[in-house]
């Protein structure tokens, strides 16, 4: 199958995904093109709605598309314990031409699958927490854009309106 980036406001991004209810070769397949597509597009973590998939899969590797060092697959994963706060530039593949300050957790712990199917819980802080606070959004149909404020929003959607008017 020949997957793609989708990009907002394409509806499958808007979706809450459905649960992975078996780690089976189509899940795998999946995880490995998402892997893919991450680092062909220079990006640290991928959500499989962006891939128009409405599965709660999630693939990140914060050691980048140069080093490939640090590749995890998380299937289901929920954040369970989040502290603190932070506020970084964010950005995503799916939402083209735009990056904005967002505020969010600035440590968390996360339960999810692995590909094995075994339960992992992992916790940890800063770009990791929000990358994976980015990604788990995702899986529920919000994107970094659903954290600005009303007005940089309208100006955004204008803006992307016009790209597709084009
Ligand atoms: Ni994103």
């Amino acid at each position: 199958m020949s997957r793609k980036i989708h990009t907002y406001p394409d509806k499958i991004l808007l979706q809450q995904a459905g649960p992975v209810e078996k780690i089976d070769d189509y899940i795998v397949d999946l995880s490995r093109d998402m892997a893919r597509l991450m680092y062909e597009n220079r990006g640290i973590g991928l959500a499989a709605p962006q891939v128009g998939e409405s599965l709660r899969v999630v693939t990140v590797d914060l050691s980048g598309p140069d080093r490939q060092e640090e590749l995890f697959t998380y299937i289901n994963p929920e954040i369970i314990s989040s502290e603190e706060e932070i506020t970084t530039e964010e950005g995503c593949l799916s939402v083209a031409g735009y990056q904005s300050n967002v505020r969010r957790a600035r440590k968390i712990q996360i339960r999810a699958l692995n590909l094995q199917g075994e339960e992992v819980i992992h916790q940890g802080e800063d770009l990791w927490a929000v990358c994976l606070q980015h990604e788990i959004d995702h899986l529920n149909g919000i994107l970094f854009i659903d954290h600005i404020s009303r007005l940089k929003r309208a100006m955004y959607d204008k803006k992307v309106k016009k790209w597709l008017d084009r």
